[in-house]
């Protein structure tokens, strides 16, 4: 499976923060907001991964992350012309999926709780249709919502509805089969010019083929889109983080926890983040493993 994060937009809701620097690149706690979507590809064990922002600010991702080989990762970057949607995603990423499943994630999302990394490689595995990821939230009108029968099959999809059937919101993580390519370039723009993430997984809501997982309450999904939500995002991380003494979205624990690195890479990684606390962790990581 493949895995694009989506990471363009214009991110207007954070004016003036985001006049001149990608909201993805922005501080939540102690690392860059986009560490946050690229740790969940990583947990469902995704290596290969397309990161796509705009033609301006596509350069500073490349500078972050580079080839993603530090990661034991391949990351490519293509550019979003302007904010057309999130189903743009598969028509700019067509050559990057090539056969392949793919799972695009939302550059601005964060997810944390217990058995993200199982439950991602569990529904990585095979995915014949779509898979939504639902979250239940006081103010579902907000959202896309979605509602399933007993078994997990979406029975309904709508968008802002005004009176919701259920309180699960569509999360920013989709898990689709190679037909969204060919499904996102038939999907027509909508009233706003774009094309509607939610218009694609109607295709296959249609087919019966859609499949919501809920994530049930023991999850946080974490809202970074305000100046007020960036901000308490980053607390929870600060709180956790504080209290366990581990890290969340820690890129390179992560790459040396699913195998894709050495001890003695996540060692170096450490190394080059000089005095931080943030290096002398990888270090004390990749040392305990000695
Ligand atoms: P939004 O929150 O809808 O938009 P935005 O990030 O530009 O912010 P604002 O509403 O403040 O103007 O986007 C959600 C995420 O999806 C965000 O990470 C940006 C990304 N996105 C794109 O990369 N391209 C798109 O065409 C759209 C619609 C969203």
């Amino acid at each position: 499976m493949k895995g694009i994060v989506l990471a363009g937009g214009s991110g207007t809701r954070l004016y003036p923060l985001t006049h001149a620097v990608s909201k993805h690149l922005l501080p939540v706690y102690n690392k860059p907001m986009i560490y946050y979507p690229l740790s969940v590809l990583m947990l469902g064990g995704i290596k290969e991964i397309l990161v796509i922002s705009t033609p301006s600010h596509v350069g500073l991702f490349r500078g972050l992350l580079g080839d993603g080989s530090q990661l034991g990762l391949s990351i490519e970057y293509a550019e979003q012309s302007r904010a057309n949607g999130i189903a743009e995603a598969f028509v700019i990423g067509e050559k990057f999926i090539g056969d392949d499943s793919v799972a695009l994630i939302l550059g601005d999302n964060i997810f944390h709780g217990p058995g993200l990394s199982g439950l991602l490689s569990d529904q990585c595995e095979n995915v014949d249709g779509c898979v939504l990821f639902g979250y239940a939230v006081k103010d579902p009108e907000r959202y896309g919502v979605g509602e399933t029968d007993g078994r997990g099959e979406l029975v309904s999809l709508e968008e802002k509805p005004v009176r919701p059937r259920s309180n699960l919101a569509i999360t920013g993580l989709y898990l689709y089969d190679n037909g969204v390519v060919d499904i996102a370039r038939e999907v027509r723009p909508s009233a706003r010019g774009e094309l509607e993430i939610t218009d694609v997984n109607r295709v296959y809501l249609r087919q019966g083929r859609a499949k919501m997982v809920d994530l049930g309450r023991g999850f946080a999904w974490l809202d970074t889109g305000t100046h007020d939500s960036l901000l308490q995002a980053g607390q929870y991380i600060q709180v956790l983080e504080e209290r366990q003494g581990v890290r969340i979205a820690c890129l390179e624990e992560i790459a040396f926890r699913m195998g894709f690195i050495d001890s003695a890479a996540c060692y170096e990684l450490g190394g080059r983040l000089g005095k931080t606390d943030y290096g002398a962790y990888l270090m004390a990581i990749a040392s305990a493993d000695h």
